[in-house]
């Protein structure tokens, strides 16, 4: 039997699906299939068995936290949220506050002039060359190219350009959002950023059901096609070389082959319902900003075992991009508390904040002190207290 024939059984996906075309264009390149086939089991035997590890810690965690259980929320609390964010939009908004305040307060760490979506490939000489994904797409340039070629627009959409002066808000993931019933107020911000999965329906009382942009990798884009319904764009963010063709099969409506799929380390979505046109790449220089001007993470080391730890979450990327988006930046669901390991982490799921103890990727204490500088000299205000409470 065929490989793919084993897996399908396995994962369940769709069977259906015309799994072998992978392996018919290589046949046809190279004369020799067995070859081949023991190579590709040589390499996809292990990432095999890294796929179903990931997906039972994902599936089975430990400790559950369920946030209509485990969470009380203080009306009082409530109010003065609710109270707090209308005071924010009440104000006059301040035409490029953002950007000046965070080029004043990360002196030659910050270029105010970075364009936010990926206009054009990068040519070799370019410093965003210097770097793999995603802080760079070194040797990934003809990648970008077709990738770009497309993409009908690449910059900030006329209707939402037009505004003289654009309030963003950031709306992170964490379990603080819930119960403060900010949706109302949040919908009224001109531009609302939505990271990976985090969903509307069925949450829009605290999150609202405004979606501007919806900002993820692969493995994070809403599996749901409700989510997409009102969104402007879909900024994909570009970690790995695989992602490319994710988005690719995206943008042209096609099904990703399927031994692509062990490339990921959950289940990818297998179609975005929006139209060329809502799609942007985040610039990969934003996610180089962010972590080695800003948060002065260690560059990428050439290394055999474990992370360098310099890669910024997705909500520390988003920050920093709506600056460079928006004149006045909001944050809301942000600030993971540590020390509470049994609360909730997520607004919409069952994890523990200890999970995020686990993680090896980012490092949320020099996130938490980012972002807690950005709050504390009034760059952003903190809707939900996450952060710093200011209300
Ligand atoms: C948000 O919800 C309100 C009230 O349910 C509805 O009228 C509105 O059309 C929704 N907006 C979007 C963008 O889905
Ligand atoms: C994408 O392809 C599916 C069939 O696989 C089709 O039903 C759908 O209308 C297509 N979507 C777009 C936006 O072209
Ligand atoms: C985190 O939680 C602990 C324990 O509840 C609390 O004492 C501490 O003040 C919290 N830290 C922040 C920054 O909110
Ligand atoms: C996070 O970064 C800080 C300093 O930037 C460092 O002291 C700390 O050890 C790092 N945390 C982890 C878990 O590596």
């Amino acid at each position: 039997a065929m490989p793919s024939e084993n897996n399908c059984v396995k994962l369940r996906s769709d069977c259906s699906r015309p799994s072998l075309q992978w392996y018919t264009p290589a046949r046809n390149k190279m004369k020799r299939p067995s070859f081949l086939l023991k190579k590709l089991f040589k390499y996809l035997l292990p990432m095999f068995v890294l796929w179903i590890i990931y997906t039972l810690t994902l599936n089975y965690p430990t400790e559950e936290c369920d946030m209509k259980k485990a969470h009380y929320v203080d009306p009082d609390r409530v109010k003065r949220a609710q109270k707090y964010a209308q005071q924010v939009l009440q104000k006059d908004c301040r035409p490029k506050f953002a950007k000046t305040s965070m080029a004043r307060l990360f002196e030659h760490r910050y270029s105010p002039d970075l364009q936010p979506f990926v206009q054009k490939a990068p040519k070799a000489s370019e410093a965003k060359d210097k770097y793999d994904p995603p802080f760079g797409f070194r040797k990934l340039s003809s990648e970008v190219q077709s990738l770009l070629e497309l993409l009908p627009e690449r910059d900030f959409p006329e209707h939402l350009k037009a505004k003289s002066c654009r309030r963003c808000v950031v709306i992170g993931s964490g379990g603080i959002l819930h119960g403060l019933e900010l949706g109302y107020a949040l919908n009224r911000f001109d531009v609302v950023i939505r990271l990976n999965n985090a969903p509307v329906e069925g949450y829009s009382e605290d999150v609202g059901n405004k979606t501007t942009i919806r900002m993820t990798y692969p493995e994070g884009a809403p599996l749901s096609d409700l989510e997409y319904y009102s969104s402007d764009l879909f900024v994909a963010v570009l970690f790995k070389s695989v992602d490319f063709n994710w988005l690719q099969a995206m943008l042209k409506n096609e099904t990703l082959p399927f031994w692509m799929r062990f490339f990921f380390w959950k289940q990818v979505a297998e179609k975005i319902p929006l139209q060329p046109k809502h799609f942007r790449i985040l610039n990969p220089v934003i996610i180089k900003e962010t972590a080695f001007d800003i948060l002065q993470y260690s560059e990428p080391q050439a290394r055999f075992w474990g992370q360098d730890q310099n890669v910024p979450t997705i909500g520390a990327i988003a920050v920093v991009l709506a600056t460079h988006l928006c004149d006045e930046v909001s944050l809301v669901g942000f600030g993971y508390n540590l020390s509470q390991r049994r609360t909730p982490l997520h607004y919409f799921d069952n994890q523990c904040m200890g999970a995020m103890t686990l993680q090896t990727m980012h490092n949320v204490t020099t996130e938490t002190e980012f972002l807690l500088k950005l709050v504390r000299e009034g760059v952003v205000t903190d809707l939900s207290g996450g952060i710093y409470w200011e209300f």
